[in-house]
């Protein structure tokens, strides 16, 4: 079924299938595009909530999706935002853009959220083939390992407890009005460069061109610096720790602490519950009193970036709120939910700067929800959870496997027939119902 054809609202059998087709259609070969014109290579993040999309059909599919991706990981442990397996010419940047078309295989040279750890924990304890997931895990643990390293050697050099983001693609939530502030003092490119995204999609629905030229001038700027990581720490102009991976991150290293354990790994264990520790005292700074929620901080400037984005809601995945913050936190998503029709939107829909239209500044994502939800279950607060399930489940069985969705009107936008989206159906609105 293509869709963008629906127009009745699907069955949980025809979401099913459909999901299943999507991931099958996305499928390179190993590894899984996040939207075939739009996003036409692997991307870091997806990959890991995609694998557990693939979990609940074909699970050496699943363990496979996330060895491709650390096909590109450097020897220093980072693991790059994209790994461009083939060439396609239908994205910008491309590998030669970052410097890095020599590599095999190309990547860029930022890193996304990093959610893997906790993907390779959830994918061990849907597994039926137990056997297969004691050696996928196995054999993915010490690629885990370093990258957490990487992340608290590069990314917190200083070990303040919190990691930083030198672009804003590597929070994944690329145009955030969080990051206006700290990109307002990045220059704009000089150079002439050709954007692909507006040529699928909608330009109201994509990044505003002054974003663009400051990505841009950051890619190249990495290029320049030859990924000199002290150099890049030293001389980057945006440096932001952002709430949302920082939270991803602790969460990713309380489940690494315990696949470490399973596996007779006590020593590395200890370690990473050691840094989790760390991390968990260093993100009570990320507070911010006047928003009552949790906010990300310019490191260059000491600057809390004031902006109620929905990432203060991950607190819950990352474990790290008290009763008391709880009941404040989820009191919070209830008014903000009150907002809007659909639940939940990426930025408070009463903020100057909502776009219900356009990427992080104001749609649904998904995937963002069902880890939102995973944390108010654990919080005991099974009615959100339910409600951002049902609200999910609603807006892709009426609209289709989009991107991301308008909160107010519940208008589906930008890729169609989306990976992460198939995914997040798959293991999270049928995996509840359907018996494994
Ligand atoms: C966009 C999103 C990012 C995602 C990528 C591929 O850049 O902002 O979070 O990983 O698309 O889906």
């Amino acid at each position: 079924m293509n869709s963008k054809d629906m127009t009745q609202p699907a069955t949980d059998q025809t979401m099913l299938e459909t999901a299943q087709q999507i991931l099958r259609d996305n499928d390179r070969g190993g590894y899984t595009v996040p939207s075939a014109r739009l996003y036409p290579f692997q991307w870091n993040w997806d990959a890991g909530i995609t694998a557990l999309g693939w979990m609940c059909f074909d699970e050496a599919r699943a363990w496979q999706e996330l060895d491709s991706l650390f096909l590109g990981q450097w020897e220093n442990g980072l693991v790059p935002h994209i790994v461009f397996h083939q060439p396609a010419d239908s994205y910008f940047p491309g590998p030669e853009q970052w410097g890095l078309a020599d590599r095999k295989p190309p990547t860029t040279s930022i890193t996304q959220p990093p959610l893997l750890a906790t993907m390779v924990r959830l994918m061990r304890d849907r597994a039926k083939d137990k056997g297969l997931a004691k050696q996928r895990v196995a054999a993915l643990l010490p690629r885990l390992i370093s990258a957490h390293h990487w992340w608290s050697r590069e990314r917190d050099p200083e070990n303040t407890g919190l990691v930083v983001s030198y672009h804003p693609w590597e929070s994944g939530m690329d145009n955030s009005p969080a990051w206006d502030a700290p990109l307002a003092a990045v220059p704009p490119t000089k150079r002439e460069y050709q954007r692909r995204d507006t040529q699928h999609i909608d330009a109201a629905q994509r990044p505003h061109k002054a974003e663009y030229d400051r990505f841009v001038y950051l890619l190249d700027l990495f290029r320049e610096l030859k990924f000199d990581g002290a150099r890049i720490y030293a001389e980057c102009p945006y440096r932001v720790a952002d709430f949302g991976t920082n939270a991803i991150l602790l969460r990713s290293v309380l489940d690494l602490a315990d696949l470490c354990d399973d596996a007779g790994l006590n020593e590395e264990a200890e370690v990473q519950r050691a840094r989790a520790a760390v991390m968990k005292k260093a993100m009570a700074s990320l507070w911010s009193e006047e928003l009552g929620q949790y906010v990300s901080l310019d490191t260059s400037t000491g600057q809390q970036l004031l902006s109620p984005t929905h990432a203060t809601f991950l607190a819950g995945y990352a474990r790290i709120y008290d009763q008391t913050t709880a009941g404040q936190q989820y009191a919070l998503l209830e008014r903000w939910q009150a907002m809007s029709r659909w639940g939940l939107a990426s930025l408070r829909p009463d903020d100057a700067a909502f776009e219900p239209q356009r990427y992080w500044r104001g749609p649904i994502w998904p995937h963002i929800n069902w880890m939102i939800a995973e944390g108010c279950q654990h919080y005991g607060r099974q009615d959100l959870h339910d409600r951002l399930l049902g609200d999910t489940r609603e807006l892709i069985a009426e609209k289709g496997f989009y991107e991301y969705f308008n909160p107010g009107t519940g208008e589906a936008y930008g890729g169609p027939a989306f990976s992460w989206t198939a995914a997040i159906i798959l293991y999270w609105v049928l995996g509840q119902q359907l018996p494994r």
